[in-house]
């Protein structure tokens, strides 16, 4: 028989990008609306690099959560070459910092301020690994031989193993892996290391960014990789592995900043990342692992409780239905298109109903 409804706890984006202005007050509804805590990307313009900024930023999240919403942001700095580790363990110290995220210089969107070389930040690394406070990776290369499908590879061996090996107590997060490799890195290791899947890499491949005409709304980075890679991302997720959760990556543009001569990279998934997500699990025949990825292995991780509210997913008739678009007061923003019909829709269960 099959499911049409699940009962799942408050689930978390381990990875969510809300912006700044105006675009974060369209985009913030989104999240909050069903997802209890995100870790928000510090990838602002300029990056949140100290304390004092990620406490002024976390502030006017909170502004744009309405009301009737209950969600926590979690912050994350930045990580320059510049940062001192007096920094991070004041962040720490304060509860406000959860996580410090790490950049190569160039590899994506606003990561100009990211680190070039890993030696200049060692201090910083060292502390967290005393500490025991995860960094959070852009795992690719940005040297130009290497090519754009192969980056992830690259970056674990050239990079990440090696800091790994420096470091063993560094507690790690690979964020949004996108291949065999990266699944099979985070596998072979028996501690402190994890990694988030994005909802968009779990269901689109490089063929739908390229074939049939260039498709800027499938565009991210890391770019999806082939099909044998999707469905690696698609079986560790589903497999209920306590190292696999999930991070969005919803990373959303204005259409006029993606639809152009150098597109942004980003997908904006938040508006319908749940439906999208229990629509995966069920075609994978594992909805009975949805609640483990979306809900308990990232709390795990992160060393917190999972939400003790818990959230209705149903079947519905009827597919249901996501604009387009949506607006901001900057302009129109493109909500992810999975290419298949969802037929999950999600509800809050009121506290004292579960
Ligand atoms: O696709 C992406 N968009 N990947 C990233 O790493 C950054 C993000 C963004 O900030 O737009
Ligand atoms: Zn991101």
């Amino acid at each position: 028989m099959s499911i049409t409804e699940l009962i799942i706890r408050r689930p978390d984006d381990w990875h969510l990008h809300l912006r700044d202005g105006s675009m974060m007050k369209a985009v913030v509804p989104f999240s909050s609306a069903y997802f209890g805590r995100a870790i928000i990307m510090p990838n602002l313009i300029p990056p949140v690099t100290t304390v004092e900024q990620a406490a002024i930023y976390r502030k006017k999240i909170m502004e744009a959560v309405p009301d009737n919403h209950d969600f926590e942001p979690l912050m994350t700095l930045y990580l320059t070459e510049a940062t001192r580790p007096e920094e991070i363990w004041r962040g720490v110290d304060s509860g406000l910092i959860k996580a410090v995220k790490f950049y190569p210089a160039g590899a994506t969107t606003n990561s100009e301020s990211g680190v070039r070389d890993l030696k200049n930040v060692m201090s910083v690394l060292e502390k967290m690994a005393d500490i025991g406070l995860p960094l959070l990776v852009h795992g690719e290369v940005t040297d130009p031989e290497v090519d754009i499908f192969d980056r992830e590879a690259v970056f674990i061996d050239t990079v990440l193993d090696p800091l790994r090996r420096r470091l063993p107590e560094l507690r790690v997060v690979m964020e949004h892996v996108t291949t065999t490799t990266g699944v099979n890195y985070v596998v072979s290791s028996d501690k402190n290391l994890a990694a988030t899947i994005t909802t968009h890499h779990l269901i689109i491949n490089r063929n739908d960014i390229l074939t049939g005409g260039i498709k800027p709304h499938y565009y991210c980075l890391p770019v999806a990789k082939r099909e044998k890679h999707r469905l690696a991302l698609r079986a560790a997720a589903v497999s209920g592995d306590a190292r696999f959760f999930l991070g969005t990556d919803s990373a959303p543009h204005l259409d006029g900043a993606k639809e152009c001569i150098c597109g942004c990279a980003g997908i904006f998934t938040a508006f319908n990342t749940l439906g999208c997500l229990a629509t995966v699990f069920e075609q994978e025949g594992r909805l009975s692992k949805l609640e483990a990825f979306v809900s308990l292995n990232g709390p795990k991780f992160y060393r917190l409780s999972p939400n003790a509210s818990r959230v209705r997913l149903y079947k519905t008739h009827d597919p249901v239905m996501s604009p387009e678009k949506i607006k901001t007061a900057d302009g129109p923003v493109t909500v992810f298109n999975p290419m298949f019909s969802v037929y999950w829709r999600a509800e809050n269960i009121a506290e004292g109903q579960n």
